[in-house]
């Protein structure tokens, strides 16, 4: 079926036009709005055309840049194709994307790394500035006007309310049968205007299942036929696996202790191949009529849906490898059953965590003895991602859960470390740290406490005896017992630290 088809407002249909003339709309400097989150329901076409329009501009000598405002992170067709034409002058608010991160490092891009729970109502509060132009796909337009959304909903709402000029673009390979999978909420309101969210399950509809548009701001509606282009995830290795079997064997014991219900609370788990071991772990477990409320759904957890062990997921985006994608986008009839997408400020949205008890499974990038968390930065001045949604929901979940390997590059680094170099989830938001080696239950621990667990359960044995060095150092020497530190030592741990330790081993 081709896309014209889908298009069945007239208004909307007298719109069509190419990719590169849509592209022409963008003026130089502009602020563009995009649709996407994690490689799920970014326009495949028009970032395209624009990056060649920006590369032939810059070879006639012109400046031509624009700020991309996405869900999440998206693609190599839209941000791989704007940042290797340098076309890219302020991205927020997160990217995974090589080239973003090479020039975001060399300090050429400049990047806003925000809560995705903010940033929807950082544009409705003028926070950022003016949004010119959104640029959304969609999988039909309705003889209404009305959109119905594919494989990600992110900021899409607040995009199409915001911009001056709309542009979309219709993907016929997006299944017609996701209609009715989306639920948009219209309810948000300004401060001090606002009302509760009104979301107390996580499979409730509180929306409708169609974004609207005003026809008089759409500029150009642009036909696709191409597929979301997702990473594939590598098979859980053995250290995924241990740090899983820690977390399973976690919840096993807070149900004995009645902390937890035997089907959990509503879970949320973050991206990448630790979070994927996870689910499939849980496909193995004891535990039945499990939920998400979560930001995106990956294969893990698609599959939990399809056994019966999940019965509701509710997210703002998939996150699924290429087969993943093409089984999912076909099955949309049986799956929206099961599945709910939703904006990123309901998916994310602290009230509604807070209400549901989320229990909250997030990687990182090293923790320290304390308890701090750093999701984000390597040698505390080069960006990795971003913070995404980890902040929403460690801050108000019943059960705030980080985790990693106990070490990275081969060995030769400790994710466990006497301080962390760049903070994004502060002691006070982490519960419980995870690594292969084991988990540490910071619940009701002073700091001293908390490192004692932490170095014991979760450090690797060739960098254990440089943690409790360092730390009874600390003890001896800080000039305060609540909190000992070194500071001056506190970021040399490495290698000086680990070489002293094994000296006097
Ligand atoms: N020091 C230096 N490098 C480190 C490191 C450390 N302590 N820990 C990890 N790394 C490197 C890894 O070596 C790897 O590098 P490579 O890409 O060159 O191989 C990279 O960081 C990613 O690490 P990996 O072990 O593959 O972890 P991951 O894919 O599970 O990602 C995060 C971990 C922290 C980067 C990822 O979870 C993230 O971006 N989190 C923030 C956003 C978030 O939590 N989103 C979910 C909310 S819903």
């Amino acid at each position: 079926m081709s896309s014209t088809s889908r298009i069945l407002d007239p208004v909307f249909r007298s719109k069509i036009m190419s990719a590169a003339e849509a592209a022409a709309l963008i003026p130089a400097g502009a602020n563009v709005g995009m649709s996407g989150f994690t490689g799920a329901g970014y326009p495949k076409a028009v970032p395209l055309a624009l990056a060649q329009r920006i590369e032939a501009a810059h070879g006639r000598g012109e400046p031509f840049r624009i700020g991309v405002w996405t869900g999440a992170s998206t693609a190599p067709e839209l941000d791989g194709a704007l940042a290797k034409v340098d076309g890219l002058e302020m991205r927020l608010p997160y990217q995974s994307d090589p080239t973003c991160r090479k020039q975001i490092n060399a300090g050429t891009m400049e990047y806003l790394d925000i809560h995705l729970s903010h940033v929807a109502q950082f544009v409705w509060f003028g926070f950022l500035g003016h949004l010119d132009v959104a640029v959304v796909e969609v999988a039909a337009i309705l003889e209404d006007g009305r959109l119905v959304p594919t494989n990600s909903v992110g900021n899409n709402k607040t995009w199409l309310d915001q911009a001056d000029k709309v542009i979309l673009e219709v993907n016929s390979w997006a299944n017609l049968d996701l209609e009715g999978m989306h639920d948009i909420y219209y309810g948000t309101r300004l401060p001090p205007h606002r009302m509760p969210v009104p979301l107390l399950a996580p499979g409730d509809r509180i929306g409708e299942p169609y974004y609207r548009c005003d026809p008089s701001k759409v500029v150009a509606v642009v036909e696709t036929d191409a597929p979301d282009r997702n990473t594939a995830f590598t098979a859980p290795d053995e250290t995924s696996r241990r740090i899983a079997g820690h977390i399973l064997e976690f919840f096993s014991h807070e149900i004995r202790k009645g902390r937890l219900p035997a089907g959990l609370l509503p879970l949320q788990s973050g991206v990448g191949n630790v979070a994927n071991a996870v689910m499939a772990g849980l496909e193995d477990g004891p535990f039945d009529n499990l939920a998400a409320y979560t930001e995106v759904l990956q294969d893990g957890m698609l599959q939990l849906v399809r056994s019966g062990k999940m019965t509701l997921a509710s997210a703002t985006a998939v996150s699924l490898s290429p087969e993943a994608a093409v089984t999912f986008n076909r099955d949309a009839a049986a799956l929206k059953k099961n599945v709910v997408l939703r904006p990123q400020e309901i998916s994310n949205h602290p009230e509604v965590i807070r209400r549901l008890g989320i229990i909250a499974m997030n990687g990182m990038i090293e923790a320290d003895i304390y308890g701090n968390v750093n999701s984000t930065h390597i040698n505390g001045s080069s960006i990795m991602n971003g913070i995404g949604g980890s902040g929403d929901f460690a801050r108000n979940a019943y059960l705030s859960i980080f985790m990693t390997p106990s070490t990275a590059k081969g060995g030769s680094i400790s994710c466990i470390v006497p301080m962390v170099c760049h903070v994004d989830h502060t002691e006070h938001d982490v519960q419980v740290i995870v690594t292969e080696q084991g988990l540490a239950d910071l619940r009701g621990l002073s700091p001293k406490q908390r490192a004692k667990v932490v170095i014991e359960n979760c450090a690797h044995p060739d960098y254990r005896p440089a943690l409790s060095e360092y730390f009874r150092l600390a003890l001896d020497r800080s000039p305060g017992r609540h909190t000992p530190h070194l500071l001056d030592e506190a970021f040399r741990f490495l290698p000086e630290w680990k070489a002293r330790a094994a000296g006097g081993r």
